[in-house]
């Protein structure tokens, strides 16, 4: 299980040697876009496996080829949200281990001068509101990014929202509590600051680059 962290209520620290040994070679600026992608969907679906343990399920009959019995299913269904682009590159490793959730998008970019969120896109299943969110970006670094669409998230309706990264700034877990103290934070690390350009120290440089191939 991910452990609360001692000096932010609002975040859980996955310490399980897989996600941290893939995230180290996910910080190498060797490892090339292929390997970057792959390492951080098996993060994400390693993430989602502990996530989940807490979604609410219902008993379900199901006939075998010999028999009725009691079987599990989802109580509330569940929804990705993606930012884009970066929570792209996460999203098909919790599809993975998750195939029943449905996949909402919102895209948003952070002007490189101010590093103000700007919004650009949303689409969501209507019934958003009725079950879980998982908010996905593998970066949290002023939090603008992850606070704006946890708010379009709320004007929809949703209340249980969680943020799955994969590398946090101690500012961005900070505004997060501040904006939503409600909304709890996954991660593989909180890192140790932020550059003059908002870009988290140590971190792995600029995700959606590395991801898309685009630097
Ligand atoms: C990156 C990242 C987050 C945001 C984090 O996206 O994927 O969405 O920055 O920064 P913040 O916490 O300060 O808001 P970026 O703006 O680079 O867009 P991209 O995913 O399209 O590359
Ligand atoms: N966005 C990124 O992709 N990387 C950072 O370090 C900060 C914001």
């Amino acid at each position: 299980m991910p452990t609360p962290h001692e000096d932010f209520e609002n975040l859980r620290v996955f310490r399980h040697p897989l996600i941290q040994l893939k995230l180290t070679q996910a910080r190498d600026h060797r490892t090339p876009t292929l390997q970057f992608r792959r390492l951080l969907n098996e993060i994400a679906g390693l993430m989602t496996y502990e996530v989940s343990r807490q979604f609410p399920t219902r008993e379900v009959e199901v006939v075998t080829p010999l028999e009725k019995t009691v079987g599990t299913a989802l109580a509330r269904p569940v929804t990705l949200v993606p930012i884009l682009r970066a929570g792209i590159g996460m999203t098909d490793g919790i599809l993975n281990v998750m195939s029943e959730a449905r996949v909402g998008h919102i895209g948003i970019y952070r002007d490189e001068q101010s590093l103000k969120p700007v919004a650009y896109y949303a689409k969501y299943p209507p019934d958003i509101a009725e079950g879980p969110v998982l908010l996905i970006d593998p970066m949290l670094a002023t939090g603008g990014s992850a606070i704006h669409a946890a708010r379009e998230l709320k004007k929809r309706g949703c209340r249980d929202i969680r943020l799955i990264c994969l590398v946090c700034a101690p500012e961005g877990v900070r505004a997060m509590g501040e904006a939503h103290p409600d909304l709890l934070v996954y991660t593989a690390a909180l890192d140790r600051q932020l550059n003059d350009r908002g870009y988290i120290l140590p971190g792995l440089g600029d995700a959606g680059d590395r991801i898309f191939g685009t630097q």
